[in-house]
């Protein structure tokens, strides 16, 4: 058990867990794990090095020769695979779907474990992900369980594509989301779901100050390693 504090936040995709955590890592001085981009990267390298996606042996096989590196940024992080730069590749809906594809692999879960806690240091961490309360950070300071409505998080989705240019209708958003949860959450390892201790907080009609607020009001009554 690790004396550095940590938070925890899970939950599906598109329900904030990225602004969130930052905002929360901002005020709070911590470090952050965007564990997403972990698996978006496994996933991108798997692909780059024409490994099959629904094959384990091939991506398992892929990974051995995977060089990432993540740097922390103020708009989140800046992920390098080998020399080249694949942040913005990284944020594509197409790598995302890849990434949900690799993650329901436990050989590809195990493998990157070690890089997800080795985002553990002085003087914290706000790690966001599906499984990061349940499996990576048991011990964490406090879970927390961010979840919102299909809808709110197809119309947020939109949102931030459309300020990227990039124009999807809701139909499909709601489609591809849906999918990903039925995926993210059915599959038989780490499989998203609230940790039993989670604190579980729907965004769906808060704001993100808000949402910050009731984790940080959590947090001054959540029992501190040492304190
Ligand atoms: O949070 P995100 O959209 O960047 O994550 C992309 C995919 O990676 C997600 O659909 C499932 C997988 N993932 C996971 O299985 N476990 C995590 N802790 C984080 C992401």
């Amino acid at each position: 058990m690790s004396e550095i504090p940590v938070i925890t936040i899970d939950g599906p995709s598109g329900a904030g867990k990225g602004t969130i955590a930052r905002q929360l890592a901002d005020e709070l001085g911590f470090h952050m794990l965007d564990s997403g981009a972990v698996y978006r990267a496994a996933a991108l390298h798997a692909l780059d090095c024409g490994a099959d996606l629904d094959d384990e042996a091939s991506v398992l096989d892929a990974l051995q020769s995977m060089q990432a590196r993540f740097q922390p940024d103020p708009e989140g992080v800046q992920v390098w695979l080998g020399e080249q730069n694949v942040t913005s590749r990284l944020r594509l809906e197409t790598t995302g779907n890849a990434a949900s594809r690799v993650a329901v692999m436990a050989a590809v879960r195990e493998s990157v474990l070690d890089e997800q806690r080795s985002f553990r240091k002085a003087p914290g961490l706000v790690a966001d992900g599906r499984d990061m309360g349940t499996v990576v950070f048991p011990d964490a300071t406090l879970k927390v369980f961010l979840s919102a409505s299909r809808q709110v998080r197809a119309e947020r989705r939109s949102k931030q594509l459309k300020e990227k240019g990039i124009d999807v209708t809701m139909a499909c958003l709601l489609q591809e989301i849906g999918a990903r949860d039925e995926r993210d959450s059915s599959r038989e390892h780490s499989p998203l779901v609230a940790a039993n201790d989670a604190l579980i907080i729907d965004s769906s009609d808060l704001s993100i100050d808000e949402v910050v607020a009731q984790i940080k009001s959590a947090l001054s009554t959540a029992d501190t390693p040492g304190g």
